[in-house]
């Protein structure tokens, strides 16, 4: 049998959050596939350290940066911008033996999609651009904003074609493909994130392939809807107060 699971957002620069890959199982996912679906951690290291220590025990691991990934406030000063970043981000993925491409297997696809938000979900406020950390600790060439961002993420996409007959195709990105997977009467504090949550052109991408399952993350609250006839799948590990939002454990999203 093998079985898809489900993770992202683990964080693991949190002291509650780095052991957490490590305790999995060395021998129970042997035949199984991960997507981690980004935000392991703003540090190259705790990356690299999380993702071998999954590569360990999973079968195979398919990874997409997170935002946090192309964090760069923390980097020595002369290391680049956050598109220099994510190229350093993708080698250390590679290095640590997990899969960044999409992933074939008899009967079975995982696709994964570098995305960006571009504000389709709506034009960010004063105050959104004052809280919002990626806007400080992101750099971008001259002149670019989340749009030029969103662009040139989705053309790092190699052309994929649509799910073949008798396939399961799986995709998963970070960001958010509809802002209607946040659900109705979500407090103003969290209505506010809405236009840095992702882009529609993700879910427009995900019709086209036919894929049965998407996989996102970023939002951190845990879901798993079906929506206008596809399944969507966030099951995020969280920041260590986000108990109520998130399990924190390990989700199978397909299995034969
Ligand atoms: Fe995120």
């Amino acid at each position: 049998m093998t079985r898809v699971m489900a993770v992202s957002d683990l964080h693991a620069d949190f002291e509650e959050n780095a052991g957490w890959a490590t305790l999995l199982s060395l021998w129970d996912h042997r035949s199984d596939v991960l997507i981690v679906a980004g935000d392991v951690s703003d540090r190259l290291p705790v990356v690299q350290r999380t993702l071998e220590a999954l590569a360990r025990r999973f079968d195979a691991v398919l990874f997409v940066p997170g935002n946090h990934e192309l964090w760069v406030v923390r980097e020595e000063s002369g290391s680049g911008d956050s598109l220099q970043k994510f190229e350093r981000v993708l080698h250390a993925a590679g290095q640590s033996g997990v899969l960044t491409g999409s992933l074939r297997r008899p009967g079975l696809r995982v696709v994964p999609l570098q995305s960006w938000y571009d504000h389709s979900f709506g034009e960010p406020g004063a105050e959104l651009r004052r809280v919002w950390a990626d806007f400080v600790a992101c750099r971008w060439p001259d002149g670019w904003q989340a749009p030029e961002v969103a662009r040139e993420m989705f053309a790092r996409n190699p052309p994929e074609p649509p799910r073949a007959e008798g396939e399961t195709l799986i995709s998963f990105s970070h960001f958010m493909p509809r802002i209607d997977l946040m659900p109705a009467g979500v407090p103003a504090r969290v209505r506010m994130l809405f236009p840095v949550l992702g882009t529609s052109r993700l879910d427009t991408e995900i019709r086209r392939l036919k894929a049965s399952v998407h996989v996102y993350g970023h939002s951190h609250l845990n879901r798993d809807v079906q929506v206008a006839g596809l399944r969507y799948v966030n099951n995020a590990y969280g920041y260590p107060h986000e108990t109520a939002i998130a399990a924190k454990r390990l989700l199978t999203v397909w299995e034969c």
